[in-house]
């Protein structure tokens, strides 16, 4: 017999945590018990923790509805959604005649491979709405794009049969974790410049109040004995925020900006309610203060 596929992201998201998962991996806690990511996006750390097998329950959240509607749909039914995606010709005219169609008239399962579609077809392969709230990405010209891995989609549903998946802002997430828990936050990032406001990930930014906000809980999980991460855009402002923490600043590639020369490597901030230690190789990608 061969051994199941380990799940993986199944949605390119603005933000994928890919390049920093090592790092990740290495500074969450050894053992918790619940785990919560309330700005779920891709997914790439819950995904990762469960390939290691470090994850007994999970809470996952975001404010998105069309995402978290993506994710229940495989939870409760992935062959739903894998009938109709194996439908779909890759084809310019399709990709077009698909993304003129409103998701909201669609069935939940025809909405998600739709989305799934989409998102494994458009140029720079980035799901993306406008200031109406429409998708308008064109068309991406792939050689092999791979929205028929089925394989990886039924990995996916096992994995979330051990999630409960809740669209709401992260406060509400977290609400009800416990100590021994352990909630990473990966949130819109606060811009480093004025001009670089790549946060509108869904309608509606995410601001300095929120930031502030997002600090507060922190805060408060960590005073209940929750270990808490967070990673953040490398600035004065959240280096502030976060001073009473563990802060661990790390160099990332970044592939998604508009403007090529902010393209390159960028620094981050790693924030924990305690102590880290990168070992080995891992220690290259520190950046000292
Ligand atoms: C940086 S992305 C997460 C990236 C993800 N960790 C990954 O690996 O792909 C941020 C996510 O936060 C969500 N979001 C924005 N504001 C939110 C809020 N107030 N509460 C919960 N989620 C929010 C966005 O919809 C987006 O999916």
């Amino acid at each position: 017999m061969t051994a199941q596929p380990q799940p993986r992201p199944f949605l390119k998201w603005a933000g994928g945590k890919t390049a920093l998962l090592e790092v990740l991996l290495s500074a969450a806690p050894r053992e918790f018990h619940v785990y919560y990511e309330p700005f779920l996006g891709g997914g790439a750390l819950f995904f990762a923790l469960y390939r290691q097998g470090r994850i007994r329950q999970a809470v996952l959240g975001d404010i998105n509805r069309e995402l978290i509607d993506a994710y229940r749909a495989l939870q409760t039914d992935v062959e739903a959604v894998i009938r109709v995606l194996d439908q779909y010709p890759y084809s310019e005219a399709f990709y077009y005649t698909l993304r003129e169609v409103d998701p909201w008239s669609l069935p939940l399962a025809e909405r998600v491979a739709r989305m799934i579609y989409l998102n494994k077809t458009c140029y720079n392969g980035l799901y993306r709405v406008n200031r109406a709230g429409k998708f308008n990405v064109p068309f991406g010209r792939y050689k092999n794009p791979n929205y028929k891995d089925f394989a990886n989609l039924r990995a996916v549903a096992r994995a979330l049969q051990h999630a409960r998946l809740v669209c709401a802002s992260f406060e509400e997430v977290v609400a009800d974790a416990q100590a021994g828990d352990f909630v990473y936050f990966d949130p819109p990032y606060h811009p480093l410049s004025r001009t670089a406001r790549f946060t509108e990930y869904a309608r509606g930014g995410f601001g300095r109040e929120d930031q502030e906000k997002l600090a507060e809980v922190f805060r408060e999980l960590a005073s209940r004995g929750v270990w808490v991460m967070l990673s953040n855009s490398d600035t004065p402002f959240i280096r502030e925020l976060y001073r009473d923490f563990t802060i661990t600043r790390v160099r990332a590639p970044r592939f998604i900006n508009s403007n090529p020369a902010r393209r390159g490597p960028q620094t981050e901030v790693l924030v924990t309610s305690y102590p880290v230690r990168l070992e080995g190789s891992l220690r290259q990608m520190r950046v000292d203060a």
